[in-house]
């Protein structure tokens, strides 16, 4: 059997198309705009250098036209409030979100899970313990910036974007602390006091977020992580330790990049910003990771046991890591450009960050 294929050509089957506008098309505008493919493939900062730049200090409108789109009129309001840069600015965002989307790992398979062997109790339940903190953190640190994305303009979308991967770091680094709690025996030990965690949601501004969660509070965690040799007892969990750590870099660069952007161009929010951190710093404590349950727990991880001299040589390293936390959170403060922040730290603060 044949089956009759209509000719498309013939002039009483072929679609007629309506009248059409085409006043988008702009044929008598000149356009030229090529991004540059650089060494690094095609980048945000490529796109920036070729056209459309984050250049305005204000989006001036708040609807959802992205940067460098011809407004239209009657165009509705998408209930942005951020629309100024200084907001949430970043001077570093493009090219922190492009090393986000190059350096994603995944905790099923990027952790040599198979060097993960039965441990002595002590040291599986402090793991745990340790575990069970670092999984309500990265919960907040996830939770915390994804509340304010509906609020940022897109005329500075790179913002928008480097959250989303930020967002997609925690949710990685909450599952690989589960799983590493879930996969040797421990389980998930006790629940934080989370006042630190509860000031992150309860922030109303988005440097106030930004200063409590990505300078101070992942600064902290960052300075723990980076100590993960000591602290992990086995090639897999150093492996966490550092993977993590190399996520936790580029939050720290944006929320230290911010202020110091904010502090920069808004120079009149100075004390504002310094009323944040004073609360903050009331809050958390000298580090925010000094629960009693964290410290033991760390106390017991780095002196490799529960004995009373692993306990003293615990004890010892732990002392350390916690001078190391508070000083690089007041460097991390200088380089922003809030170094007189020594003066009105806690007095434990100062003593640590002048050394005596
Ligand atoms: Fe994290
Ligand atoms: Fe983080």
């Amino acid at each position: 059997m044949t089956t009759h294929i209509p000719n498309s050509t013939s002039s009483r089957s072929r679609p007629q198309a309506p009248p059409l506008d085409l006043s988008w098309l702009n044929l008598d505008d000149h356009y030229d705009v090529h991004a540059e493919v650089s060494r690094r493939g095609l980048t945000l900062d490529s796109l920036n250098e070729a056209a459309f730049p984050p250049d305005a200090t204000e989006a001036g409108n708040h609807t959802m036209r992205i940067r460098g789109a011809a407004p239209r009129e009657g165009a509705p309001r998408y209930g942005y409030s951020y629309i100024g840069k200084a907001d949430s600015w970043s001077e570093a965002v493009p090219m922190l979100y492009e090393e986000a989307v190059q350096r994603q790992w995944s905790s099923a398979t990027d952790i040599p899970w198979e060097t993960l062997q039965p441990l002595p109790d002590d040291l599986e339940r402090a793991m745990s313990q340790f575990c069970t903190f670092l999984n309500e953190v990265e919960f907040i640190a996830a939770d915390g910036p994804g509340q304010w994305l509906p609020r940022l303009s897109p005329e500075y979308y790179e913002v928008g974007l480097f959250l989303m991967t930020q967002i997609m770091d925690e949710a990685r680094h909450m599952d690989v602390f589960r799983k590493r709690a879930l996969a040797n025996g421990g389980g998930l030990l006790a629940q934080g006091p989370g006042e630190g965690l509860r000031q992150i949601l309860e922030a109303k501004d988005f440097t106030e977020m930004s200063a409590i969660l990505h300078v101070q509070g992942e600064g902290f965690v960052q300075s723990l992580f980076r100590m993960g040799e000591l602290i992990g007892q086995n090639t897999a969990e150093k492996t966490i330790f550092r993977l993590c750590a190399q996520d936790e870099s580029r939050h720290l660069a944006f929320g230290v990049m911010h202020l110091k952007h904010i502090l920069e161009s808004s120079p009149e929010r100075r004390e504002e910003i310094h009323g944040y951190f004073d609360r903050a710093e009331r809050v958390s404590g000298l580090t925010g990771t000094q629960t009693p349950q964290m410290v033991e727990a760390l106390t017991v991880l780095l002196g490799g046991g529960s004995s009373p001299a692993q306990l003293d040589d615990g004890w010892r390293l732990q002392q350390l890591i916690l001078r190391k936390q508070v000083t690089e959170y007041y460097h991390r403060l200088k380089v922003a450009g809030l170094g007189d922040r020594i003066d009105r730290m806690p007095e434990a603060m100062q003593k640590i960050v002048k050394g005596n």
